[in-house]
């Protein structure tokens, strides 16, 4: 059976089957709808249903509350459709012409970057090339079918091979043997790109680009973007990490604030170290920004790193009165596979 799908406030129209996930219908038809995890776990999907009825007959996702769901919320990577809908939805216009794609790549250069962090360079076949936007990122295939999701740390315009930053989580699977096993030249396959955090080049709002540990990877890219694109508007990059030696490549970040005056850089420090004899700033990293700007209505709001930062930012910009349709985050969520495990779930 199919069903009629109308977009709002676009007003886009499209027919999709009763067992097909909304949000792959909506990809499939060329409708870049915002997604992350694709998994139920980020929200990043989240629209409303306003006519009609959808359902999530594979298992309820971890992301939205049986109360959200009453009130009309849905997440669009889990729901399938159980009535012609009519939805409401962000659409996104940029990415909609890219192509994921599945691709092998070899890792040409590892570099321990900082004691917990690995940056890698993938080469794809020399016929290859990955079209990606400035902060997306892409899902490493693991043999057994699971994936896991690395942010793009390089800008598209140096794409002749993917750059990765990552993070190594004590007993993580993947970022474990990154640092013992995993060696240059040895094959990954990788699905990309990915994802609804990217830099908005049409905007000429002032930037606040907020990472947190390796969320400074698609920070990275981005503003690499946006200098060799020549925005002109301020950037504002607050890196929060817990002590010196986490803030890995910060000359390069410093050189942007040398060379760019319309580039400012503010570290954060949530655990300095004695020996860092740190003067500068210390705390949360999203309590800085909030304590900086009392309005942040104007501005084009990036951020991207673990979750509970992202909750809390959330919270806090809020109060800020910052613009829902101009703020982006990526949150570093683990993979669901590793959370069905935790709590017992198939
Ligand atoms: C869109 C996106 C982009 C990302 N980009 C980056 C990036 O650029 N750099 C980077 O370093 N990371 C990034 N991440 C996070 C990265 O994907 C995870 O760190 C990675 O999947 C961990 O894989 P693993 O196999 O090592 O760990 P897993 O084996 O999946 O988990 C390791 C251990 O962590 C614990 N754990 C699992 N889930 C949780 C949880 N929710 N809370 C607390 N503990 C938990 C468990 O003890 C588990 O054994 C990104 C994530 C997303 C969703
Ligand atoms: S993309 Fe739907 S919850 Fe993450």
């Amino acid at each position: 059976m199919s069903f009629k799908i109308t977009i709002q406030p676009s007003g886009h129209v499209f027919e999709m089957e009763a067992n097909e996930k909304i949000l792959d219908a909506a990809l499939h038809h060329g409708f870049a709808f915002p997604y992350g995890c694709r998994d139920g776990a980020c929200t990043t999907c989240a629209g409303k249903v306003l006519a009609g009825k959808v359902a999530y007959p594979d298992e309820w996702p971890l992301g939205l509350s049986e109360e959200d769901h009453e009130k009309g919320l849905a997440l669009f990577c889990q729901a399938r459709p159980l009535s012609d809908l009519e939805i409401e939805v962000k659409e996104i216009g940029a990415a909609k012409d890219i192509a994921v794609k599945t691709l092998p790549t070899r890792i040409i250069k590892m570099e321990k970057l900082a004691p917990d962090v690995m940056m890698l360079h993938l080469k794809l076949p020399a016929s290859e090339r990955l079209q990606f936007l400035a902060g997306q990122y892409i899902d490493i295939l693991l043999k057994d079918g699971r994936a896991r999701s690395f942010s793009l740390a390089n800008s598209p315009g140096h794409d002749e091979f993917l750059e990765l930053h990552i993070r190594e989580v004590p007993g993580g699977d993947f970022t474990e043997r990154v640092f013992h096993g995993i060696k240059e030249k040895d094959l990954l396959r990788i699905k990309g790109p990915l994802g609804s955090f990217f830099l908005r080049d049409d905007s000429e709002r002032p930037i606040i680009m907020m990472a947190g540990g390796t969320g400074f990877a698609p920070a990275k890219g981005m503003i690499e973007q946006a200098i060799e694109m020549g925005l002109q508007q301020p950037i504002t990059l607050y890196w929060g990490v817990r002590a010196t030696a986490d803030l890995y490549q910060r000359e390069l970040v410093e050189k942007w604030a040398q060379e760019h005056e319309h580039i400012h850089f503010i570290p954060v420090l949530s655990e300095p170290d004695e020996v860092d004899n740190w003067q500068g700033r210390t705390g949360f990293v999203h309590d800085a920004v909030a304590d900086d700007f009392k309005d942040l209505s104007a501005h084009d709001v990036y951020m991207c790193g673990p979750p509970p930062m992202i909750e809390a930012a959330k919270k806090a910009f809020a109060l800020r009165g910052v613009d829902q349709e101009h703020l982006f985050y990526d949150s570093f969520e683990f993979s669901t596979d590793t959370l069905k495990a935790i709590s017992g779930r198939t």
